[in-house]
């Protein structure tokens, strides 16, 4: 592992997180989130190294080669968890950019540490990458990277993509640190989004605040004489492993089980996210219970919800996770019957194999976010139905939805819409169920990830 590389990844985490066992032992575990999803495959397939965190604070740990990656570890201390990830990157960052659908909080002492937590992640880039190398650096939490990085490097080739909505400048000019954020972004040479709508509002900021003046396009600014790209990079899904994975017989065997350890309902519901305030956990629990309310769904019908557990020390989502627990035990409470409630809540991690047991099962999955940079689970859930089955009822307010028009499409703030979408998904007529699903697989087996890495690499000049 001395060989320094020609491509590295860095993010704030690994894409596998370190676990210590009581008795001491180290084990390795995939890490939560559609950002790791994304990128296992390609820099599999890339032979690159990954620069991250290891997920647990205080942990000094040697780079390993796991599975035929490369993973340089950057330790993170208790207070750095604190200020720089739960405080500066959750506490302020994630809300501001999804809309402020919770309050963010702005605090000196989180942005200090962002600060130094990004230097320290440029040095071990700077370190590990080599002469000429190509950086591709990702998301919210590394913002200040590309900048500090061009400083200590100028011979390499900077990248960065955001995974998260980039917000309305009205919402972001709300933070005290705003130049300080678009210029770090400038450092890269390419900088991509989800959706034109958040390069665009990255350019007028540039332009306003970050002191770049307009390019020869409109996907270009220039900085210090040097040209930045911009650019709309929609991300997805390894579609034709999830579709393989679907076709398997264990996948389909489990996924006849599911249904039957859940009582046989008739109609199965699903629901698949972190447990995140910005999902919209609340808004299907919402309208699944007053459907139940108004009888206009009866007690053959299973809503399942899966949660991965995330960021649990941070406010906002100690207060979530107790709504929705809340919510549920009402539910059940008031409609369930003995060994049937209509609600089953599940606040763990799957494993792949069993996730995609629970998308064939399903007869509508709801992914009803008030803001989601993309949301990969939709196009999971997709990627799964070769059998062209299911609904899939999808936020207008996702990523997602530009492409998978022929989803059900719903304003996730319009609970009587989500109510008569999620009606309308368990007695849509096959015939019209299975062309819409046609029509959604099309989509996503066409964009899968491998394109859309490609199409930045190369946006980037970098020959794939
Ligand atoms: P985010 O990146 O905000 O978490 P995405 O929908 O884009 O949202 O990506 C979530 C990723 O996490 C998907 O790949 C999904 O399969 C995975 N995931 C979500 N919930 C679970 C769970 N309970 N167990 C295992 N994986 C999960
Ligand atoms: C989203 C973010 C990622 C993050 C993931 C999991 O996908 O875009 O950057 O890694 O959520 O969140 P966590 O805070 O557990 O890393």
């Amino acid at each position: 592992m001395a060989r320094q590389a020609d491509f590295v990844v860095v993010a704030n985490r690994l894409p596998v997180d370190l676990e210590k066992g009581p008795d001491g032992t180290e084990t390795w575990k995939r890490s939560p989130g559609g950002l790791v999803t994304a990128l296992e495959p390609i820099l599999r397939s890339r032979r690159g190294a990954w620069v991250g965190w290891p997920g647990l604070p205080d942990v000094e740990a040697d780079p390993v080669k796991e599975d035929g990656l490369e993973l340089y570890p950057v330790p993170l201390s208790t207070e750095d968890v604190e200020n720089y990830y739960e405080g500066f990157s959750n506490g302020t960052l994630w809300p501001l950019y999804h809309d402020v659908v919770a309050p963010p909080a702005y605090h000196r002492h989180w942005w200090q540490a962002y600060v130094s937590v990004n230097e320290r992640f440029a040095r071990a880039v700077a370190d590990e990458a080599a002469r000429g190398a190509t950086v591709w650096v990702q998301d919210y939490q590394l913002q200040l990277l590309p900048g500090q990085l061009r400083q200590m490097r100028p011979d390499l080739r900077i990248g960065f993509f955001l995974h998260i909505p980039f917000p309305p400048t009205e919402l972001f000019i709300q933070l005290p640190w705003r130049e300080q954020i678009v210029k770090g972004l400038l450092g890269a040479d390419l900088v991509g989004f989800h959706t034109p709508g958040g390069a665009r509002n990255f350019r007028s900021l540039a332009t306003r605040i970050g002191g770049a003046t307009p390019g020869a396009t409109q996907g270009e600014v220039v900085v210090d004489d040097r040209t930045v790209k911009l650019g709309a990079f929609p991300i997805s899904i390894d579609s034709q492993a999830l579709d393989r994975l679907s076709r398997s017989p264990e996948v389909a065997d489990r996924a006849v089980e599911i249904r039957k350890e859940l009582g046989d309902p008739r109609r199965l519901i699903l629901g698949v996210d972190r447990l995140d305030y910005t999902k919209g956990i609340d808004v299907r629990l919402r309208a699944f219970e007053e459907l139940l309310d108004e009888d206009r769904i009866g007690d053959d019908t299973v809503f399942l919800q899966i949660a991965t557990p995330s960021r649990e020390r941070v406010e906002h989502y100690i207060r979530l996770r107790a709504d929705i627990e809340q919510t549920v035990g009402r539910i059940n409470g008031e409609h369930g019957r003995v060994g049937h409630p209509p609600v089953h809540y599940l606040h763990q991690s799957m494993p792949r194999n069993e996730l995609t047991a629970f998308y064939l099962a399903a007869d509508v999955m709801l992914v009803t976010p008030l803001r989601d940079g993309m949301n990969l689970v939709a196009k999971e859930y997709v990627a799964c139905r070769h059998d062209d089955g299911g609904v899939l009822v999808l936020s207008e307010f996702t990523g997602a939805a530009r492409e998978l028009t022929s989803a059900l499409l719903v304003n996730p703030h319009d609970t009587d819409g989500v109510k008569a979408a999620i009606a309308q998904a368990l007695e849509m007529p096959e015939v019209e169920a299975r062309k819409r699903m046609k029509a959604l697989r099309r989509q996503v087996l066409r964009h899968d990830v491998d394109a859309w890495a490609r199409s930045f690499l190369n946006a980037l000049g970098l020959s794939t």
